[in-house]
């Protein structure tokens, strides 16, 4: 794209301020620019005014295998579940694009130490709890990393320091994700650099189409795999490919599956698994209506009482049905570093969105979703922030409760 066009193409949407510095670049830097401004996804932007009352009408609550029901199946699940494993039709995918913005570390999440008087990373702690299972089913399944431009890089370099935390190297496979741009509350994309557009990752809903354009598909279809289990990298107990959960989800009959815990309180800030208009849909804490959330039943528990904690599975051949469809973005409200008046800004409160698509959106598309009653004290333990709620200290504590040193 040459000067002109880029001129006449942001003037037409009001996005001129990100030729401000164009004078002062050098003919590479200007390059860069109108190359980023070329591949622009400026439609994106339009977003900031979508509504997110559409997403949240004609909810109703979600039916679940309960803990006591799936105390009572345990055996014939996990049965079903090692089998699935041992007929190497189970993957993972770990999804580790994120920013971690409010842990503040400014390596990938993975690589941050949980460890108290040892060094254990939350990815070797993941890794162990992988483990646990492939030494009960026999066999390894393929691990699929999802990254971003960000943090490939050190994320790649930290598993081959660690030797593969002991895993099958030809078993591990790295994928990149897509970015979006980022902007300011009235919609003004950043510049992170004079000559760079503020490109974030475009939120962990990107992860199958990411992972087909890096070409991984082809091991899925070579392996022959049917199932993949869908994780994030914050929680330090994730149990992953449970086989009684890989097992209940198969006989279940659903095209996929979400652990869920019962929620704390009705503010809890964690996506809430329902129903809109009877199928099965994720509502996130913060668009989530006050008055539903904190709405009980006649039993005084809350009505919409199952949030999730990012674990799903998915069958491979309804994902693949549901490919052509869009998921919609959403807007994170999340602390930018921009440049302004020549300078860069490095803010520590949110000052514009960021756009992602969701996970969580995935699960509505799939049509059928059973949900997976786990207990909290074992299963989750998000490292989301510093200090307080989610955070390093609670997970620490919960890890120690599990019986691991730290
Ligand atoms: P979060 O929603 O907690 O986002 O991610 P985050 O970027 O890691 O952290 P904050 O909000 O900036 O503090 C939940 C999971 O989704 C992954 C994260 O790595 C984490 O496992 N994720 C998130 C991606 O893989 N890509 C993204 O673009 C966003």
């Amino acid at each position: 794209m040459d000067f002109q066009s880029a001129k006449n193409f942001l003037s037409r949407h009001g996005q001129m301020h990100l030729l401000d510095y164009y004078e002062e670049l050098t003919d590479e830097q200007r390059g860069i620019l109108l190359n980023e401004i070329e591949k622009l996804n400026i439609s994106v932007v339009e977003n900031i005014n979508s509504n997110a009352e559409e997403r949240t009408g004609n909810l109703s609550p979600i039916p679940a295998r309960s803990l006591d029901d799936i105390a009572i199946n345990k055996k014939s699940y996990e049965e079903a579940g090692l089998k699935l494993l041992r007929e190497n039709k189970v993957g993972a995918v770990l999804l580790a694009g994120g920013q971690g913005t409010r842990l503040g570390f400014d390596k990938p999440k993975g690589t941050f130490n949980i460890g108290i008087t040892r060094k254990l990373s939350i990815f070797e702690q993941q890794m162990n709890n992988i483990k646990d299972v492939t030494s009960l089913a026999g066999r390894c399944f393929p691990l699929f990393i999802m990254t971003s431009d960000k943090n490939n890089g050190d994320t790649i370099a930290f598993f081959k320091e660690n030797n593969y935390f002991g895993y099958p190297e030809d078993k591990i496979h790295f994928f990149i994700q897509d970015t979006e741009p980022a902007c300011d509350f009235d919609g003004k994309i950043f510049l992170s650099e004079k000559h760079r557009i503020a490109l974030s990752p475009n939120g962990n809903g990107g992860w199958y189409s990411s992972l087909i354009s890096s070409g991984l598909d082809k091991v899925i279809r070579k392996e022959g795999i049917e199932w993949l289990n869908v994780y994030g990298v914050d929680n330090v107990l994730q149990r992953i490919c449970d086989p009684a959960f890989l097992g209940a989800t198969y006989l279940s009959g659903c095209a996929c599956s979400s652990k869920v815990v019962k929620k704390t309180c009705a503010e809890e800030k964690v996506g809430v698994l329902c129903q809109q208009n009877g199928k099965p849909c994720i509502v996130e804490y913060y668009e989530m209506p006050a008055e539903l959330a904190s709405l009980r039943g006649g039993d005084g528990e809350l009505v919409y009482r199952y949030g999730v904690i990012l674990n799903y599975l998915f069958n491979v051949g309804a994902l693949d049905r549901t490919l052509s469809n869009k998921l919609p973005y959403h807007l994170a409200k999340k602390a930018v570093k921009h440049i302004k008046d020549g300078k860069l800004v490095e803010p520590t409160q949110p000052n514009g969105y960021k756009f992602e698509t969701l996970v969580v959106d995935m699960v509505k598309m799939m049509g059928s979703c059973l949900a997976y009653e786990v207990e909290r004290e074992r299963e989750f333990a998000p490292v989301k922030n510093k200090t307080g709620a989610d955070s390093v200290e609670s997970a620490r504590a919960l890890l120690i409760k599990n019986g691991v040193s730290l």
